[in-house]
C-alpha cells in the first residue's frame, strides 16, 4: 500500500517559491492499478517523483509498504528505492547499450553476477515479449518495443511498486493498447501496485481500478474510475472525463433549447446508464406505461472498469404530466437523468 500523507512541495526560483503540491492526501490499495489525473502542469509529475523521493516533499509524508520514506537514511532510501521501479514518456535508454543490457543496468549497479542476471532477465525478457530482439540496440526499435525495454529493467529488481508517469503518450493507440495489456499481465503476475499518470483517459478507462485527480497541485477527487464518469463531483474530473463521451448535441438542436418549459413541445434530457441499468427496456417501458414517446439524438456506449456505461440525449415528446412521471420511473430504475432543456 502507498499513502500519501499531507504532502506540500513547492520550487525554488531564485527568491520565489512557486507552489506545485498542496496537502495531498491519497491512499493507493497493494496491488491496484491506480490513475493520477489532471491538466498539464496539475502536478502529476511532481506527485511521482515524491512517491520515491527523487523530488523531497516540503511537508508530509509517503508510506510505501509500512515504511515512511521521509524518514530514512540514504542508505536506507536507496534500498527502500529498489522496490519502486519507474517508467517514462520517454523510456530513457541507453542507445550505447543492447536490449539485454539496458535492462540488466540496473542489477549491473548492485553487483549482481552475470549468471543470476542471466537467470532473472531470461523469463523477464520472454513475459514482456522481447525474446529474439536480445541484441538489438535501441535505434532498431520501436517506440513500443523500447517502452517494454523500460518495463523490463524497471521490473529487473523485482519492485513491488511501478511508477508510469505518461508511459504510454508517445504511442499510437494501438501500441498503446499492447503496452496497456502488458501492465494489466505485470500487475496480476507479480501481485505489482501500478501508479499510473496519464492525460489519456482511454487509458484509465482502460486499466485503472480506482484514480485520483489534481487540479492546480491539489487533489480534488478521488475514488472508483466509474465514478469519476459518471458521477464526477469537480467541474475538472467532469471536462476531463467527460470530453472522451462522444455525445454533444447538435448546432441545431442546441440553439433551439431554452430553459422554460412553457408552451414546449418536447424535453431534451441526457440519461447515464451504468452497469445493470444497460439491460433494462426503458425506451418501450416508458411509452407503455406514460405514452412517452422518445427519439434518441446521440448515444455512446462504451465499458469503464469492466461496466457497460452508456450515455444517451433524447427527446422526450408527451404530456408535461407524463413526461415527469417519466422522468420519475428513468431514476427508479438507476438512470441518472440530466434535464438539457425543452424545444
Ligand atoms: N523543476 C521544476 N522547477 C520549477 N517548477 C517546476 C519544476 N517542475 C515542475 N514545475 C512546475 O510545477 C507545476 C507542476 O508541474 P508538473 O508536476 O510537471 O505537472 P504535470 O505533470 O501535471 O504536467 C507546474 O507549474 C510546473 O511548471
Ligand atoms: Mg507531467
Amino acid at each position: 500500500m502507498i499513502s500519501i500523507k499531507n504532502v506540500s512541495k513547492a520550487y525554488q526560483q531564485g527568491k520565489q517559491s512557486l507552489p506545485a503540491l498542496h496537502d495531498i492526501n491519497i491512499t493507493i490499495p497493494e496491488g491496484e492499478i491506480f490513475g493520477i489525473i489532471g491538466r498539464s502542469g496539475a502536478g502529476k509529475s511532481t506527485l511521482v517523483r515524491c512517491i520515491n523521493l527523487l523530488e523531497r516533499p516540503d511537508q508530509g509524508r509517503i508510506i510505501v509498504n509500512h515504511t515512511d520514506l521521509t524518514q530514512l537514511n540514504a542508505k536506507a532510501l536507496r534500498l527502500a528505492r529498489r522496490q519502486i521501479g519507474k517508467i517514462f514518456q520517454h523510456f530513457n535508454l541507453l542507445e550505447s547499450r543492447n536490449v539485454f543490457d539496458n535492462i540488466a543496468l540496473p542489477l549491473e549497479l548492485v553487483g549482481t553476477t552475470r549468471k543470476a542476471i542471466v537467470q532473472t532477465l531470461t523469463p523477464l525478457i520472454e513475459l514482456v515479449g522481447l525474446h529474439n530482439k536480445e541484441r538489438y540496440y535501441p535505434h532498431q526499435l520501436s517506440g513500443g518495443q523500447k517502452q517494454r525495454v523500460a518495463i523490463a529493467r524497471a521490473l529487473a529488481a523485482k519492485p513491488k511498486v511501478l511508477l508510469c508517469d505518461e508511459a504510454t503518450s508517445a504511442l499510437d493507440p494501438e501500441t498503446t493498447q499492447n503496452i496497456l495489456n502488458l501492465l494489466q499481465d505485470i500487475n496480476r503476475h507479480f501481485k505489482l501496485t501500478i501508479v499510473l499518470v496519464t492525460h489519456e483517459m482511454e487509458v484509465l478507462k482502460a486499466i485503472c481500478q480506482r484514480a485520483a485527480v489534481l487540479d492546480h497541485g491539489q487533489c480534488v477527487e478521488q475514488g472508483p474510475v466509474l465514478d469519476l464518469f459518471t458521477n464526477p463531483r469537480q467541474e475538472v474530473t467532469r471536462r476531463l472525463t467527460q470530453s472522451t463521451l462522444n455525445v454533444s448535441l447538435p448546432e441545431s438542436i442546441t440553439s433551439q433549447l431554452r430553459q422554460d418549459a412553457a408552451g414546449s413541445k418536447a424535453l431534451i434530457v441526457k440519461l447515464t446508464f451504468v452497469g445493470e441499468s444497460t439491460k433494462r427496456p426503458v425506451i418501450s417501458d416508458i411509452h407503455d406505461r406514460f405514452q412517452v414517446t422518445t427519439s434518441i439524438l446521440q448515444a455512446d456506449l462504451q465499458t469503464i472498469s469492466d461496466a457497460p456505461f452508456g450515455v444517451t440525449i433524447c427527446q422526450l415528446g408527451g404530456t408535461q404530466k407524463a413526461i415527469e412521471q417519466a422522468l420519475a420511473y428513468l431514476q427508479q430504475q438507476q438512470i441518472n437523468t440530466q434535464v438539457l432543456g425543452y424545444v
